[in-house]
């Protein structure tokens, strides 16, 4: 058997465990908000119509925030259709998704799910149809007090208190030509900066994201950031970065390995910003927003949106199944995520409920977890007081798309209030089990407080409605503590979570 020797050490921190690592995302998108997370007629729904079963997965998943309302949605939005009665609010086309929205939904009831789901709201404004005078209404309506035209609107419409909306989107996707009123990347910077600068003047404490690129393999990656950050540098905190993976062509070692390319992404966009922050002669560093990143199977069925003269209320869209491979491959994104925790102050798994989601439900019935549930859920719950970088001696292997990857990759957090260490490792190798020797010497006298795996045999294995427990992680017996030497068998195309303490 393969043996893969790991050193974990307190000496190795990269920074603090962010709970900002562990947001979603809901957009106004096929059935994630309709029939998602809003179904008014549902057994459990509460008085908004939301229903009270999805709240509480939200709730076991751990999401710390949720970037809203979209997305490509949010590129033609006007937030002002969804307040006020709802029998009086227009419906409209919806042109990123050739669909009807109806606006039942809107800000107030998406802040009043907020905090049912004990989640922090991430706000994205329309830089495409719309521009500065909008966001700053917006802004308005969410975060001041009272006494003024939105504000007492706001007030008017049952929330007395402001909503302090902390994180704001600039746009969504500016460099994508898919999206309503894409722009250059001078052209967006420009309105990035002066959105912001005018944003702060309303709200001094806000934490501003602007558009990065929709993807790596954008024509513009790279100088897209330049020149975006170059206009908008001193206004702005973060820069966005999204990300998709799939299994192509049958090619699962590729696959397993695309957290190769998340660090790739991740170090290459800071690198940009640092590079304009040393022309420009600055202190302040921007850190990057992972706000959209999973694995989204875009050639497959449910993807494309419809078209002609349908435009369908909540149609099916996006509704990706999720086998094992597709957890792991969550799984070692999250690694990539925590171990960047330098540089990535914000993250939103895309999406939350039904579109590309860990969460499912049928409309009117059962709500189900699928397999990226679990590792999102144990890295969200379990990662706390510092990220610590895993030193990793391992076997390697080929894959087509990223060259020579080691088998397992693994990232630790260390508490010391509590004393516990937890060791997130996934087995990407497509055969082969793989023994586990960590080195734990730093941590003292230590002793396995719990150890899982998720893993199934078929790694195509898809949780449905009628089982999804089946892949739930399950305990890991092979785990023990010996001499400062943590030891444990991954099987192949595995995410393990291994708990170890006083
Ligand atoms: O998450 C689905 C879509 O992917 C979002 O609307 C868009 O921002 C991205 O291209």
């Amino acid at each position: 058997m393969r043996t893969a020797r790991l050193t974990v050490d307190p000496a190795f921190r990269v920074g603090p465990v962010r709970r900002h690592t562990f947001g979603s995302f809901v957009e106004h998108l096929g059935r994630c908000v309709y029939t998602g997370i809003h179904d008014p007629g549902h057994p459990t729904a509460d008085a908004d119509g939301f229903r009270r079963d999805v709240i509480d997965l939200t709730r076991e998943l751990g999401v710390s925030t949720v970037r809203y309302p979209g997305g490509n949605f949010v590129s033609g939005y006007r937030w002002e259709d969804g307040i006020g009665p709802v029998e009086q609010r227009p419906r409209r086309l919806d042109l990123a998704w050739h669909s009807t929205e109806p606006n039942t939904v809107g800000v107030d009831e998406f802040m009043r799910w907020c905090a049912a789901a004990h989640v922090e709201p991430m706000m994205a404004v329309n830089l495409g149809t719309r521009g500065i005078q909008d966001a700053l209404e917006l802004l308005e309506y969410c975060n001041v007090p009272s006494g003024t035209h939105f504000s007492d609107l706001r007030r008017a419409n049952g929330a007395a208190d402001p909503y302090r909306v902390k994180f704001w989107c600039l746009g969504n996707e500016m460099d994508g030509p898919w999206q309503l009123g894409h722009k250059t990347a001078r052209e967006y910077g420009r309105l990035a900066a002066e959105t912001a600068r005018a944003m702060r003047m309303v709200d001094p404490d806000l934490a501003l994201v602007a558009c990065g690129s929709s993807g790596t393999t954008m024509p513009t990656f790279g100088e897209w950031e330049r020149i975006v950050l170059t206009e908008s540098y001193e206004e702005v905190d973060l820069i966005s970065a999204h990300a998709y993976y799939r299994e192509e062509d049958g090619d699962l070692a590729s696959f397993l390995a695309s957290a190769v390319d998340m660090d790739r992404f991740i170090s290459a966009v800071a690198a940009t910003a640092d590079a304009v922050r040393a022309a420009k002669k600055l202190d302040k560093r921007i850190h990057v927003s992972f706000d959209e990143w999973n694995a989204w199977y875009r050639l497959r069925a449910e993807s494309p949106p419809p078209t002609g003269d349908d435009w369908p209320v909540a149609p099916v869209l996006l509704e990706d199944r999720y086998n094992v491979a597709d957890a792991v491959v969550v799984g070692s994104l999250l690694i990539s995520l925590l171990r960047n925790t330098d540089r990535v102050h914000a993250a939103s798994l895309a999406q939350l409920v039904n579109v590309i989601a860990p969460i499912m439900t049928e409309p009117g019935g059962r709500v189900w977890k699928q397999t990226i549930f679990h590792p999102f859920a144990q890295a969200s719950n379990l990662a706390s007081g510092d990220v610590l970088r895993v030193a990793i001696d391992s076997p390697t292997h080929e894959t087509a798309k990223w060259g020579d990857v080691t088998d397992v990759d693994a990232v630790a957090s260390h508490d010391a209030e509590t004393g516990e260490t937890v060791v997130f490792v996934v087995n990407r190798s497509t055969t082969e089990d793989i023994t586990l020797e960590v080195d734990v010497r730093s941590l003292g006298a230590v002793r396995v407080l719990a150890a899982t795996t998720l893993h199934n045999p078929d790694h195509t294995w898809a949780a449905t409605a009628d089982d999804d427990s089946s892949v739930a992680p399950r305990p890991n017996a092979t785990a023990t503590v010996t001499d400062g030497a943590l030891t444990a068998v991954v099987p192949p195309v595995s995410w393990s979570v291994l708990r170890i303490g006083r």
